[in-house]
């Protein structure tokens, strides 16, 4: 299957608090997204790369075209959108040529290159859309605004059963024609729906399509806040000799 990898990294990372895009903030001794690229281009599964980053970034941009030079695999830069899906509707236009479509997340910078193929392995098996999750070690409840916001603000609304619970990761796959579908059908989202939207999966599955689960990984952490850089950086580390 022909496969281009998409890397979304045009968010903020507000929560980072460093006041730099979250791709741009250094992991080791590194931006973050040359570890998300150097993580894709180890899967050598991608002949196209389009990497969505923050509008008027010149520095990200200055960065990529390092790793053009030599990998035989084309990579572009688009511009992000306000949302996660606008930046991946950016990044879906310029593909072309292409059968099926891994959306990975920049943030997930210590992917390992296992979960890409176990997702491209069960596109390659007929699944239209596939998303590597792991299972659920904390009780999940649903909330909703209390009765009385004089105790607490929010109460317990139900308890879904955690077995049946996955956190979801990604990169994400996809037949490339399904996805542009369910993008193009959540065009006429209200804005609320549209703020709704946290994964590329949730837009396929509005379609009626299944969403096929493979095994993820701990160390696809999304990383989010300065305790998640910590982290990432001591599995970086590898373990204290
Ligand atoms: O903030 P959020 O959890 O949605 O971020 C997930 C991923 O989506 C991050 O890698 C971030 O860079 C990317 N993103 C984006 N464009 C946005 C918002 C988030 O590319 N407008």
């Amino acid at each position: 299957l022909r496969t281009a990898v998409i890397i979304v990294a045009a968010g903020s990372g507000e929560r980072l608090g460093q006041g730099i895009p979250k791709a741009q903030v250094i992991l080791g001794s590194e931006p973050m997204l040359n570890h998300a690229l150097r993580g894709v281009l180890a899967t050598e599964v991608a002949e196209q790369i389009c990497v969505v980053l923050p509008r008027g970034d010149t520095e990200l941009r200055a960065q990529l075209a390092g790793f053009d030079a030599g990998t035989g695999v084309r990579i572009t830069a688009v511009d992000g959108g306000s949302t996660r899906a606008d930046s991946v509707r950016n990044a879906l236009e310029v593909l072309a040529g292409i059968d099926v479509v891994l959306v990975h997340d920049a943030a997930r910078a210590l992917a390992p290159v296992e979960v890409f193929h176990r997702v491209l392995n069960a596109l390659e098996s007929g699944a239209k859309a596939v998303i590597p999750v792991i299972p659920v070690v904390d009780t999940i409840k649903v909330a909703v605004h209390s009765e009385e916001p004089g105790i607490a603000p929010e109460q317990v609304r139900s308890t879904p059963a955690r077995e049946q619970l996955r956190a979801v990761q990604t990169p994400q796959g996809f037949e490339l024609a399904t996805l542009l579908k369910a993008h193009q059908a959540s065009a006429m989202f209200t804005d609320a729906q549209a703020a709704a939207i946290t994964d590329d999966a949730m837009l396929v599955e509005s379609q009626g399509i299944p969403v096929y689960l493979v095994r993820g990984s701990e160390l696809s952490l999304k990383i989010t806040t300065p305790h998640d850089l910590l982290f990432a950086e001591a599995l970086l580390e590898g373990p204290a000799a």
